[in-house]
């Protein structure tokens, strides 16, 4: 069985922005992990291409919309390039195999009697592509999320009988590993608990969309066609195209990793799509939280979003992998300060991490031939090696959990107290007496090693940077042997060559 993990498909209303390379880029570490870990992965990831928002934008572009979703899907795939991303399936929704799918699953639904025809009033949020509840009770009608004006819907719709799933959904969300974190999940329980009401899954009043087979001037909603790209992404590449064969190349998925705002669609109105069509839920819905920048929400109007692409040219991928991973607890909301970025990074990667290989290399390599030690004489001091084993344990079981930033804060507390180590040992001035020899070797082989585990353990959260340690470690990485082998201690040879030292980064600068 598969290990299937999904980011949102991204609305192509624009180019991406720091927000969806956030998403991408916690669930390529997570797909990363679980190869390196010997699991089988297929990672989705895609666009939303349907729906009122993309056709109203085209129009103002003066294009239409099939030229505009190209456009704007090229832009994503090659931000995908430029950040890495090991996606296994980029699916867009106005593929031929993305229809089909939802063809099929519409009819599954119709046949358990879960569509009839209805009236449709309401406040409508075309940035959300939502219904607003309740909205008479703000003062203003506009979208808390876009602040923008709603906009007054009546309008004759098919309806899916969300309702009748009511106590399906309520078992389902019971199970406390469905949604994570618990916060949102309490969110969800609160909202279920309230009644669930039929949801309008057709448009008539938008034509970029995916014609309702049986009745004419209806496409179908945007969220019930887009939420099947999960399903559909699957069948890229298959002769076969039809449901039952995309089901059974990757459904269900263990992991929707998506925005807090989404998270009804995926962990209510989705769940009780696919019991409808007898097809089985997605195991986890993990709800992350929304980055800020210098303490403010990020806007157009406000002027201050922060261009990944800019900040890839500047300072690289790794740099801001370590800072969105490490300093965000995934499903907290994270903010992005240009200070605190440049010093994370600065001590984090450069010193901490760094100079603790850059300078062990070097002592080892003036002492011992430009070599690592050799093994004669040398005695056992199990401090760094006990550490290291502690340290791989808490960052699986972290890592296994989504306590991705937790993974990656032991990974950095492993070479904090390498630091530490080597401070306390001294050995630059052991080394002075002859008779120190053999314990010098010995403080700077468990050094060494340990930046040998900390390279390996860094290698699905900044992968670029990892690479640049076991370069200086002589590249013994071995890509046919299991990762977690490797992790274990004493597998840095004795007497192996060590390169000339070069930083595996520079030090950033404040602008
Ligand atoms: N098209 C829908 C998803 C359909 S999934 C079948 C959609 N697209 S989106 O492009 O608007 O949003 C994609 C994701 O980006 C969402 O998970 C959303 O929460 C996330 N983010 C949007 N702004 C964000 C931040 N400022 N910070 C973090 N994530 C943010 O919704």
């Amino acid at each position: 069985m598969s290990f299937v993990i999904t980011t949102p498909l991204y609305y192509v209303n624009d180019k991406p922005h720091l927000g969806s390379i956030y998403t991408t880029l916690i669930c390529d570490t997570i797909a990363r992990y679980k190869r390196l870990l010997g699991e089988e992965v297929i990672f989705i990831t895609g666009v939303d291409e349907h729906g009122l928002k993309i056709q109203r934008k085209a129009k103002e572009k003066g294009i239409l919309p099939q030229d505009h979703c190209d456009k704007i899907s090229q832009i994503f795939l090659n931000n995908w390039k430029n950040w890495d991303i090991t996606y296994d399936k980029f699916i867009r929704t106005s593929s031929t195999e993305h229809k089909m799918i939802v063809g099929e699953f519409y009819e599954r639904v119709k046949n358990s009697d879960d569509i009839y025809m209805g009236v449709q009033k309401g406040w409508y949020c075309v940035g959300c592509e939502e219904f607003k509840e309740n909205p008479e009770n703000s003062s203003t009608l506009k979208c808390p999320i876009h602040q923008k004006n709603l906009e007054w819907k009546n309008e004759e719709n098919l309806f899916f009988r969300l309702s009748k799933y009511q106590s399906e959904i309520e078992k389902i969300i019971d199970n406390p590993s469905f949604i994570e974190p618990k916060e949102r999940r309490n969110e969800i329980i609160n909202f279920v608990s309230k009644g669930l009401k039929d949801f309008s899954i057709s448009r008539t009043n938008v034509s970029w969309g995916i014609a309702v087979p049986d009745i004419e001037n209806h496409t179908f909603y945007v969220w019930f066609d887009a939420l099947l790209g999960y399903v559909s992404a699957n069948n890229i590449g298959n002769v076969d195209q039809s449901l039952e064969s995309s089901i059974i190349a990757g459904w269900p998925a263990n992991i929707h990793l998506i925005g807090k705002d989404i998270l009804r669609f995926h962990s209510v109105y989705w769940p009780a799509m696919l019991l409808s069509a007898g097809m089985k839920v997605p195991k986890k819905v993990f709800g992350h939280g929304f980055l800020t920048r210098e303490g403010q929400k990020m806007g157009k109007s406000l002027g201050n979003v922060l261009d990944p692409e800019l900040l890839l040219s500047k300072y690289g991928k790794d740099p801001v992998r370590w800072f969105l991973i490490k300093d965000i607890s995934l499903g907290s909301d994270g903010d992005f300060q240009n200070k605190r970025f440049v010093d994370i990074i600065n001590n984090d990667l450069a010193n901490t991490i760094g100079n603790l290989l850059n300078r062990t290399s070097s002592m080892s390599r003036k002492w011992f031939q430009n070599r690592v030690p050799n093994n004669e004489n040398i005695s056992r001091d199990d401090t760094l090696s006990s550490l290291s084993r502690i340290t791989v344990d808490n960052y699986i079981n972290n890592f296994n959990s989504y306590k991705i930033d937790l993974a990656a804060t032991d990974v950095l507390n492993f070479a904090i107290n390498t630091n530490l180590y080597l401070n306390d040992k001294q050995p630059w001035k052991l080394i002075k007496d002859e008779k120190n020899i053999p314990l010098v070797k010995e403080i700077i082989y468990n050094v060494l090693e340990s930046t040998r585990i900390i390279g390996l353990l860094l290698l699905p959260i900044i992968p670029e940077l990892s690479a640049n340690i076991d370069e200086q470690l002589g590249s013994i990485y071995k890509k046919d042997i299991l990762w977690k082998k490797q992790l274990k201690w004493g597998t840095l040879n004795h007497d192996s060559p060590l390169p000339q030292p070069i930083p595996i980064i520079n030090k950033l600068d404040y602008e």
